[in-house]
């Protein structure tokens, strides 16, 4: 068989400050021939997260993160892959997996690494596998089902809400009878909050007193905050939590690119005064549990009632474009890349 060609992205440098496209490098090669225990995906969709630019490191000297990709190496990626050539026990030709892969045409991988690697279940089609049904859509899922916990009336707090985690987070829990209030970064994003997620209240925090907002929007306090940015939000949301209340750590992207991080939040004692309950998420180790996300938001989405708020970019030449609109707050719901035109969607 001719060797076959592949196209990729390679990461050049890097970041300090904004990532751009010159922290990439364009490369055309072939694929390497497979070892025993791997198998080689074809790549169908990528999706992006802040923990990606964890593993592109800093090249900021006040920052020790050296990050786990080496300069020359094919940027890392979430990806739902076809696996076209098999050396592994386990997937097979033919299985479309969840995994961990690269920018590129075809990835060579071993079941392991940064994204963990599970056949896509059956009846889900490739788009919803990546999102829904990928670490944003789990993270969003067990964080509001398992954690949160909201009540009809309750009132649900999220910072991040319209992006990957937060657009799905916010509707999970609007379908359970909970009133939202979604603090996001653009008069865009508040708009699709109000009119598409229909939450009673968003906050812009880059134009407006978040602290003045929540206690205008909830003046008795909250019950729930759902965290994926992290700093100070936290904090205000601890002092306004009401008896009972639950927090969800999910992430903290405004520490990511961080080279300092912040003091915690001073005003923990208010978990003491209303028996309060904060709670860290990891979606990876709900993965064994796949199959009730499915179960659960499957007939959601079909129903229309769940509606994926995916912002789809088109060709592995604009890869980077994903990460670089991530980090400038342009996405709305999970940014995803289709790898052309003819790839399968729901
Ligand atoms: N615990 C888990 O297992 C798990 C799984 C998946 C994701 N996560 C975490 O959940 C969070 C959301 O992930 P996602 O994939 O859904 O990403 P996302 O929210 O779709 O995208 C990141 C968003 O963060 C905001 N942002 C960008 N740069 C920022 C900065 N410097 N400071 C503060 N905010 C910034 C932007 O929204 P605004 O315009 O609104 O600021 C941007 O749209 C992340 O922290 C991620 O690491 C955790």
């Amino acid at each position: 068989m001719p060797d076959r060609a592949n196209r990729r992205w390679l990461l050049a440098k890097r970041p300090r400050g904004d990532i751009t496209e010159a922290n990439f490098e364009w490369n055309e090669t072939t694929v390497p021939s497979l070892e025993d225990g791997q198998y080689l995906a074809r790549n169908l969709w990528f999706a992006y997260g802040p923990t990606q630019r964890l593993l592109m490191g800093s090249a900021d000297p006040a920052d020790a993160n050296e990050g786990s990709t080496k300069i020359g190496e094919t940027m890392p990626a979430f990806a739902i892959s076809e696996i076209v050539e098999s050396r592994h026990p386990v997937f097979k030709v033919g299985d479309v997996v969840h995994g961990g892969a690269g920018w590129e045409d075809y990835s060579v991988a071993d079941g392991t690494g940064f994204a963990p690697t599970y056949r896509v279940p059956e009846g889900v089609p490739p788009d919803w596998a990546i999102g829904v049904f990928g670490l944003t859509g789990l993270a969003a899922y067990f964080g509001v089902s398992e954690i949160a916990k909201p009540k009809p009336g309750e009132i649900f707090v999220i910072s991040g809400a319209a992006g990957g985690v937060g657009s799905l987070a916010v509707q999970l829990a609007k379908i359970r009878g909970a009133r939202v209030i979604g603090i996001a970064g653009s008069v865009a994003k508040c708009d699709w909050l109000v009119r598409a997620a229909g939450v009673e209240g968003a906050i812009n925090y880059h134009t407006e007193d978040v602290a003045k907002r929540l206690t205008e929007l909830c003046p008795d306090g909250l019950d729930i905050f759902f965290d994926n940015d992290g700093g100070p939000t936290l904090d205000l949301a601890i002092q306004r939590l009401r008896q009972g209340g639950r927090i969800v750590l999910c992430g903290a992207t405004s520490l990511y690119p961080a080279t300092e991080l912040p003091p915690g939040p001073s005003h923990y004692l208010q978990l003491v005064m209303v028996n309060g309950r904060m709670e860290g998420l990891l979606a990876r180790d709900y993965i064994p549990r796949l199959s009730e996300a499915v179960d659960a938001m499957l007939p959601l989405l079909r129903s229309g009632r769940l509606k994926p708020a995916d912002d789809v970019l088109v060709g592995l030449r604009n890869a980077p474009q994903g990460l670089i609109r991530l980090y400038a707050g342009q996405n709305i719901g999970r940014q995803l890349l289709r790898m052309d035109d003819n790839t399968p969607a729901a």
